[in-house]
């Protein structure tokens, strides 16, 4: 997979004077069923999380509050996306590292995922995920 797989996804937004909604779909807004919903919250400004990546898990990340900035990095290319925008998500294909960044003091990250919580689908160790990537 290539960084090019991750892209950005519009969301359904709602506005009016009550407020804004917007909604994910599995299967319509991403490519895969949501099995799985679970957020970041209470980051100090200079936290990093992520740092591994997936062998099979898809992802949405989607910026509720705030923002902050995701680097992916395929093995072989790297590209910085910034989030800000709660109708908009970042899809994010397997086999990608991932690291999250420079949040805002109100960020909330929201995570849909295509599969249960596995460690055995990390890859905590750079390195092994690097071999793993220039194989695959
Ligand atoms: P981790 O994936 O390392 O968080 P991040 O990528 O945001 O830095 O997960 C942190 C801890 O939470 C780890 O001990 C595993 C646990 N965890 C679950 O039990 N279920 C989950 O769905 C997730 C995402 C993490």
């Amino acid at each position: 997979m290539s960084v090019e797989d991750c892209r950005l996804v519009n969301l359904p937004k709602y506005s009016d004077d009550r407020g804004s909604l917007s909604f994910v779909e599995g299967g319509r807004h991403i490519p895969f069923d949501i099995r799985r919903v679970y957020y970041l919250y209470d980051m100090p400004v200079d936290a990093e999380r992520g740092a591994h990546g997936h062998l099979a898990l898809e992802q949405l990340i989607v910026p509720i509050s705030g923002a902050f900035d995701i680097i992916l990095d395929d093995g072989t290319r790297k590209k910085v996306v910034h989030l800000d925008n709660p109708a908009q998500g970042l899809y994010v294909c397997p086999m990608m590292w991932r690291n999250l960044c420079n949040f805002t003091s109100d960020a909330v990250v929201l995570v849909f995922a295509s599969l249960p919580y596995d460690e055995a689908d990390y890859f905590r160790d750079y390195n092994d995920f690097i071999k793993a990537a220039v194989k695959s």
